[in-house]
């Protein structure tokens, strides 16, 4: 499994109180399934999606990344997983502004020790900006950037992909075109994707879609 979360209960400091943020969350994700993760703003979206990447320590319960539990693992083993095992993909693209497109879609997959020029060249292609390889970020359109922060991501073959509302800084038109290419991929490749989103056309599109609320996760109807 790309992801096993098992009891989960994670505790916040709210000026001097203390409050549970996710309590008994529980989840598999199966590989190449794609999940949509939704919920209020606040209800602790992007803190589970920082505990599955090992940037945030687990308090209760535990967290299994392709079979790698997350409790009591070092650095060592959480940074190989963030380089190895998973993907990130953000809102705001964090695209380096210094490297040209070639070199921004290469990054992730040389840290990995997996990169392989035809896989980079092949998903520049598929999302449409291998005409951009040798421009600069800043020259980019949002849906540009986000393509090519996908391609970064999926050029390390991850097993498990985690987005955080990937396409909130665009048009519906330009979100729906960025989503349909990134299932695509997932499913092609075989990566897993939890992806955070407030957009329920962008949620109908995944295999399941669950909702954060009152601190739990439920599994909600697709398509209802
Ligand atoms: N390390 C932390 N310390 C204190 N409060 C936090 C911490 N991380 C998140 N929070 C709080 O937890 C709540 C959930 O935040 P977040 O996970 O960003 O929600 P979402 O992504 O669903 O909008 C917010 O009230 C936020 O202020
Ligand atoms: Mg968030």
């Amino acid at each position: 499994m790309p992801l096993t979360i098992h009891n989960l209960n994670h505790q916040i400091h709210d000026g001097h109180i203390e409050r549970w943020l996710l309590t008994r969350v529980s989840l598999n994700i199966a590989p190449g399934e794609c999940v949509a993760l939704t919920g209020d703003s606040g209800s602790g979206k992007t803190t589970l999606l920082n505990l599955i990447a090992g940037l945030e320590p687990l308090q209760q319960g535990q967290i299994y990344v392709a079979g790698q539990g997350l409790r009591h693992a070092g650095d060592k083993t959480l940074s190989q997983l963030r380089r190895q095992t998973l993907a990130m993909i953000f809102q705001h693209y964090n695209l380096l502004s210094s490297l040209n497109v070639s070199d921004n879609i290469s990054f992730s997959a040389r840290l990995a020790g997996r990169y392989d020029q035809s896989h980079s060249l092949s998903l520049a292609r598929n999302l449409g900006i291998d005409h951009l390889l040798d421009h600069y970020p800043d020259t980019l359109s949002g849906g540009e950037m986000q393509r090519v922060a996908i391609a970064r991501a999926l050029g390390t073959r991850p097993k498990l992909l985690l987005a955080d509302e990937p396409t909130g800084n665009l048009d519906n038109n330009n979100s729906d075109k960025v989503i349909e290419q990134l299932l695509s991929l997932a499913k092609s490749h075989h990566s897993a994707l939890l992806m955070v989103t407030h957009s329920a056309s962008i949620a109908g599109k995944m295999d399941k879609i669950y909702q954060l609320k009152d601190g739990q996760l439920n599994q909600q109807s697709c398509g209802g």
